[in-house]
């Protein structure tokens, strides 16, 4: 679909569909059960998250925030003109126009694997940003992609703010950053946010708080699949949980059946045990110096990095070797 626009084309690199029944049952089926944190995330879901964003205890996101405005003016120094900001992951949020407005970028490629989600926040942006030329592209961002034809002269920059990083095991999250830098090509400039290692008290408050947000955000990943597949998960008999794994740097979430109990999908019948876990997402964290090591064994230099004043939150300015 290429507009007559030329400010504005859509590149569909088509990613398969995943098959949510068999995957589900799947990791159901395992010994220790779990579920992918992406079922987190439909419409409602997605909203639990925006709430989590805004709570007192959940300080990543106001304090990744605060570095940005700390810190943009510097980095758009560093990395200077007639860029492309590439996206890994449609962001509607605060964060790409912030650093759309301190970049000044030719060019804005948003990855998503979301088609409809991708579609209306790159046309949102491309509305609010007239200047700006904005390429979206519907593809698996863990996956090896080709950048539009369009940007091919352009300087690039990868984004991947919020410690979205911390969803993958260190392994998978060190493969993800060394294909981004296939992508970026040498030379090329990666921003990441990484939320940092801290007392663990502060970390658990962060996942447990005390409105219960990230409890329902964390049963409704129950709730979309009673939608999606049939399921008949019911809430009352979970419990929201989340415990920080000291030995693995990680924040673990699960839903904790309260009661011996089966939940059935389709044809298949899953027992639960009383006090069993489904683990539903893991957070890594990482130490300054943890994540410039990642970064370098993954083919970039770290740059510079800048962290608020308590070290709670982390910004890595990375180059491609
Ligand atoms: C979107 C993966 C960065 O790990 O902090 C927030 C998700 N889960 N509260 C995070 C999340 C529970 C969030 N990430």
């Amino acid at each position: 679909m290429n507009s007559p626009n030329q400010n504005f084309a859509f590149l569909d690199l088509h990613p398969p569909k995943d098959n949510t029944l068999s995957e589900v049952c799947a990791s159901l089926g395992q010994n220790a059960k779990s579920l992918s944190p992406k079922f987190f995330y439909d419409e409602k879901g997605s909203q639990l998250f925006e709430a989590i964003t805004e709570l007192e205890e959940y300080y990543p996101t106001r304090t990744e925030l605060a570095l940005f405005d700390a810190h943009l003016p510097e980095i758009a120094k560093l990395i200077g003109h007639n860029s492309c900001v590439i996206e890994y992951g449609s962001g509607s949020s605060l964060k790409i126009r912030k650093l759309l407005e301190a970049l000044l970028p030719s060019a804005y490629v948003p990855v998503d694997i979301s088609r409809d989600y991708l579609l209306s926040t790159a046309t949102a942006l491309s509305r609010d940003f007239s200047e700006l030329s904005v390429f979206p592209v519907c593809a698996d961002f863990t996956q090896d992609m080709a950048l539009p034809a369009q940007v091919s002269q352009l300087h690039r920059v990868g984004f991947f703010p919020g410690s979205s990083i911390g969803n993958f095991e260190p392994t998978q999250a060190r493969e993800f950053i060394r294909q981004v830098g296939d992508t970026l090509g040498a030379n090329g400039y990666f921003l990441v946010g990484v939320d940092c290692k801290k007392d663990p008290l502060v970390l658990e408050r962060a996942y447990a708080d005390a409105a219960g947000v990230t409890a329902a955000f964390n049963l409704n990943a129950l709730v979309h699949l009673n939608r999606e597949l049939g399921a008949n998960f019911q809430l009352e008999n979970f419990q929201h949980m989340a415990r920080y794994n000291e030995q693995q740097g990680c924040i673990e979430m699960f839903l904790r059946s309260t009661r011996a109990q089966q939940v059935n999908i389709g044809d298949a019948v899953f027992d639960f045990e009383v006090g069993e876990l489904l683990h539903t997402e893991n957070s890594y964290k990482y130490a300054p110096s943890e994540f410039m090591a990642l970064a370098e064994s993954a083919g970039f230099r770290c740059l510079k990095h800048w962290l608020d004043k308590d070290e709670y939150f982390g910004l890595y300015l990375l180059q491609a070797k």
